[in-house]
């Protein structure tokens, strides 16, 4: 009988690994963890407990949500607001002794009165600028909004290098670049991206590298949530350090399956089975040892295990099933984007999912443009990058930054608009900060 493992069901079933594993243990269906597998019996069994799960009714605690009203208003303008005829407020109020024409401001006092018998709450400033800003994202939502087009299609996984400082990620990547890169079939020169495709038994896969320095920790995070699979970088001759806790975390937390790459085994000192306890200590079981966690020694100097790592992670990602709409409009994100003399802003994004064709509009993180021309991971102009493609992208009005997401819009003047509501927000939101920093300041010195 065929196995399923556990975060691909997890994933289907839209629940969090860890909750899917808690799940099996209580069921006494052995679970380590979302690395593990189960029998399809096991995972019908507990399929059908998810899916049976009551959906909450959100729409229903909505309608019993009563209407907001905001100080200070005018009889006419609750009136408006309540959908109810203003001579009633009027009645109501001179009931209470109050006389009141359509254009009488109603005090706070005077609308706690009123609110009982028509049914409302009294809000403040800050709510209505919350339903404001909501409302804007809503009609921002509207026109991101964007419905599978054509036929869904096999896409290639997103692989990320991760692992500490100088443990040689850099450098596993060189090494399958080498052997197994799109450029020696296109004869171009390989641009240092950051990201690249390789192609390994007529399977594309795209790889992310990552820098371990600590400075670098935000970025890794972000690495973490474009990616399918995680190799974990670990020498042999250091094992298990900081970063590759880190890592480890990162991986966990965005629920992606890691395989590990015990590197440097050239080197005399290398002692992959320390590294293998280290892991143990992070609950990352080798395979040999009885765990899930899949290890592959390697040596990126003299290539030995490039092969068996490049298989496993075919494997792993045919298990995941991943796929894309090429027909759809593009979107992705960015890795890295600089300024260029003579090229302006220059972002290399990953098209994860539809196309991004030159002559686009899009809305990249804070920021908008045309996309005026673009360019391979191995150089080349392209017009059209298809899912999963990274390419530098040109035209943009300013530097995005790492970890945004980028998406075509409809036309280049909606893409500016959406960019400075963002940006206009985002201003908003530093002041904010910015006040609330200066508070606990003033007081710090009281
Ligand atoms: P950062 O990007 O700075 O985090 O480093 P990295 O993990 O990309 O490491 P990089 O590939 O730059 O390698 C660091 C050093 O280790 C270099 O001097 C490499 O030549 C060396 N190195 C990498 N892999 C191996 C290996 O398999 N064997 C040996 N002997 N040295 C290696
Ligand atoms: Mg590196």
């Amino acid at each position: 009988m065929s196995k399923v493992r556990i975060y691909q069901l997890a994933k289907d079933l839209g629940v969090d690994n860890k909750e899917l594993v808690d799940t099996l243990n209580e069921l006494d269906i052995e679970a380590k963890n979302h690395m593990s597998t189960i029998t399809e019996e096991e995972a019908e069994t507990v399929k059908e407990l998810f899916v049976d799960k009551e959906p909450t009714d959100e729409k229903q605690e909505d309608s019993e949500q009563k209407l907001t009203v905001v100080p200070p208003v005018t009889v006419g303008e609750l009136a408006e607001k309540l959908e109810i005829d203003s001579t009633s407020i009027i009645t109501k109020l001179i009931s209470k002794g109050i006389m009141a024409s359509i254009n009488q401001n109603l005090n706070e006092q005077i609308l706690s009165d009123l609110a009982s018998e028509f049914d409302f709450v009294i809000g403040d400033e800050s709510q209505e600028d919350e339903e404001d800003s909501n409302e804007e994202e809503k009609i921002i939502e509207e026109i991101l909004k964007d419905e599978p087009k054509g036929d869904s299609a096999e896409r290639a996984p997103i692989v990320t290098v991760m692992g500490h400082v100088d443990h040689g990620k850099t450098s596993i990547l060189d090494a399958i670049r080498e052997t197994k890169s799109l450029e020696s079939e296109a004869g171009g020169i390989t641009q240092h991206i950051g990201a690249s495709r390789v192609v390994y038994n007529d399977n594309t896969i795209v790889f992310l590298d990552t820098p371990g320095h600590e400075a670098f920790t935000e970025m890794r995070a972000r690495g973490a949530h474009v990616t399918d699979i995680s190799i974990l970088v670990v020498a042999a001759d250091d094992g298990v350090m900081p970063q590759t806790v880190e890592a480890i975390n990162h991986a966990k937390s965005a629920d992606v399956p890691i395989i590990v790459a015990i590197n440097k085994m050239d080197k005399p000192e290398a002692n992959p089975d320390r590294v293998k306890q280290e892991l143990t200590e992070h609950n990352l079981v080798s395979e040999e040892w009885g765990g899930d966690t899949i290890c592959v020694p390697v040596s990126a100097i003299s290539k030995d295990g490039i092969d068996e790592l490049l298989e496993m992670v075919t494997l792993v990602s045919e298990m995941n099933e991943l796929q894309a709409y090429p027909e759809n409009t593009g979107k992705g994100t960015v890795i890295e984007a600089k300024l260029e003399k003579g090229r302006g802003p220059v972002a290399t994004v990953l098209v994860e999912d539809g196309s991004l064709n030159v002559g686009d509009a899009v809305l990249c993180g804070n920021t908008f443009g045309n996309v005026r021309a673009m360019v391979s991971d191995i150089g080349k102009r392209i017009n059209k990058a298809t899912p999963v493609t990274p390419v530098e992208i040109l035209g943009l009005e300013d530097i995005p930054n790492a970890g945004d997401t980028f998406q075509v819009v409809p036309d280049e003047k909606q893409a500016r608009q959406i960019a400075e509501q963002k940006k206009e927000k985002e201003r908003e939101e530093k002041l904010r900060k910015n006040q609330a920093v200066s508070l606990d300041n003033f007081f710090e010195q009281m």
